[in-house]
């Protein structure tokens, strides 16, 4: 970035192209549009109060690319967008809203160049994991962070990280006033998948990752401990013998979880996918428990044959006696494809809340629906305190047949789960969508919190919201008007005002 300090970087404007951009791929349509400016603005609360007791910052992310496509038809996948945070202050009972595009690698090759590949495939972070692709399969290249950082974020030893799908983790600040500000160096010089589990007991960080080359079955998994410092690295290989994605991975007290699930991973399937993965169901799926502390080197899991599905998320993994349980949202098929020709992401597929549990002497599973009838049901939360525990409550957005997508926030109780309840967003009798909705505990009891999430106009036209419900009874606490509208995305979180302080002490590094 040569001479110019940390402070101009900051304010200077962004490259971007002249008009909006264009493209007949869902992903650029209606609620998923992108938009193309950062804003902070102080906010009104609509409805309700804020809670006093509820003090810190919200971020979600999210995919939002800022360059054309080279044409309208071009393949494009959702979950390769540069990724754009919101976040959404709370401090001195009043609330504030800045939006941030991650200046990840590509972001900033993209400002200073332009997008250099859109010719071969739209937007420089999926060009950029092409190239990288293309030059780790003829071993020119090792674990370089080229992705868009785009799908979650997680807080550990007083860092702040934004994740995506095999890629480094990138640190950003939020900053006194409730801006948001990249750093300019990467935090670990390791790829991970987006869903690190924090042990809430130890304290301790576990992450995992895949060949996204789909070179080899193996997968790599590791451990930072409570200072930020690498304590294990293993690899192991995976079950079915075949590179496959794995988005999520799952911590129980003594174990960790890979899933082998048949999505797979291989610049083969561009051609006719339009995408770096590709579901087939003749993989089949399975899951490995080995366990999670110990030496670093090889690890060799315990594999598990389970029914044929596709699982991006976890709820929640813990042990009971000699038996690992699993619950997850199972969705029987996936289509993965980058045409983007329909909304095929979300829809020709069947959603279950679905639990697993696996006897660690015997070797037997026995898998069964908990919740079905959905139309979509994803991102299942769970109070933070109980990861890798035994946990009663689930709460996940998803709709019921003829809502707009993710209409409702579903809470479960694991005791009588297809009892569930649920919160319809609905404005001025108009039908709206949510998206993931964090918990933030605040009692003794499990359930006893705040869930936090954006509201969206699934037509891509209104401003949207924030929204605060009860985690008990899902009544509406506070209703907060945003002056931007906010694509649908991915994942969010709540970083407590101790959190905010301790991020903002952590480091003095140069900022981007
Ligand atoms: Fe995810």
């Amino acid at each position: 970035m040569g001479a110019v300090s940390s402070a101009e970087q900051v304010s200077l404007p962004l490259k971007k192209p002249d008009s909006p951009i264009k493209h007949q791929h869902w992903a650029f349509n209606g609620p998923y549009a992108p938009v193309d400016e950062e804003v902070f603005h102080a906010l009104t609360v609509r409805e309700g109060q804020l809670p006093k007791d509820l003090e810190g910052c919200y971020l979600r992310n999210g995919p939002n690319p800022l360059w054309h496509p080279p044409s309208e038809t071009s393949n494009y996948h959702w979950f390769l967008g540069a990724g754009m945070v919101h976040a959404l202050r709370i401090k001195d009972g009043a609330a504030s809203y800045n939006n941030h595009f991650l200046r990840t690698k590509a972001f900033m090759d993209e400002q200073k160049n332009g997008p250099v590949f859109d010719k071969i495939a739209f937007s420089t972070s999926m060009s950029s994991f092409l190239l990288r692709f293309a030059l780790e399969k003829v071993g020119l290249a090792r674990g370089s962070a080229s992705g868009p950082s785009n799908t979650n974020l997680v807080y550990h030893a007083s860092r702040l990280l934004a994740l995506s799908e095999a890629d480094c983790p990138m640190e950003l600040k939020i900053l006194v006033d409730g801006h948001l500000q990249s750093q300019a160096e990467y935090a670990y010089n390791n790829l991970w998948n987006a869903h690190p589990k924090v042990d809430p007991v130890t304290g301790k960080l576990y992450w995992l990752d895949y060949d996204l080359t789909g070179v080899t079955a193996k997968f790599t998994y590791g451990v930072i401990d409570t200072k930020g410092q690498e304590e294990r690295k293993c690899t192991g290989v995976l079950g079915g013998g075949k590179a496959v994605m794995i988005h999520d991975c799952g911590i129980t007290e003594k174990y960790a979880i890979v899933i082998d699930c048949p999505v797979l991973v291989g610049i083969e399937n561009y051609s006719v996918e339009g995408s770096l993965w590709k579901f087939d169901a003749s993989h089949g799926a399975r899951i490995g428990i080995f366990p999670k502390d110990g030496e670093s080197g090889k690890v060799s899991p315990t594999w598990f044959q389970i029914d044929t599905c596709w699982i991006f998320h976890l709820a929640n993994a813990w042990e009971e006696g000699n038996t690992v349980v699993m619950v997850v949202v199972r969705w029987d098929r996936i289509d993965m494809s980058g045409h983007g020709k329909k909304d095929d992401f979300l829809s020709g597929n069947k959603r279950t809340l679905h639990e697993y549990r696996f006897d660690m002497d015997s070797g037997a599973v026995v898998e069964k629906s908990l919740a079905s009838g959905f139309e979509t049901l994803e991102f299942p939360v769970i109070n933070q305190k109980h990861v890798g525990r035994k946990s009663q409550f689930t709460w996940a957005a998803g709709n019921l047949e003829g809502e707009p997508p993710f209409h409702r926030i579903f809470k479960f109780d694991l005791s009588n789960p297809e009892s569930y309840a649920s919160y319809a967003c609905v404005s001025d009798g108009k039908k709206l969508t949510a998206g993931e909705a964090y918990f933030v505990s605040k009692g003794s009891a499990e359930d006893d919190g705040y869930l936090l999430t954006f509201v969206i106009d699934p037509e891509g036209k209104a401003p949207s919201s924030f929204l605060i419900l009860n985690g008990q009874n899902l009544q509406s606490i506070c209703v907060i008007d945003l002056p931007a509208r906010i694509p649908l995305g991915f994942h969010g979180l709540w970083v407590s005002e101790k959190q905010v302080k301790d991020q903002i002490s952590n480091s003095v590094a140069a900022k981007l």
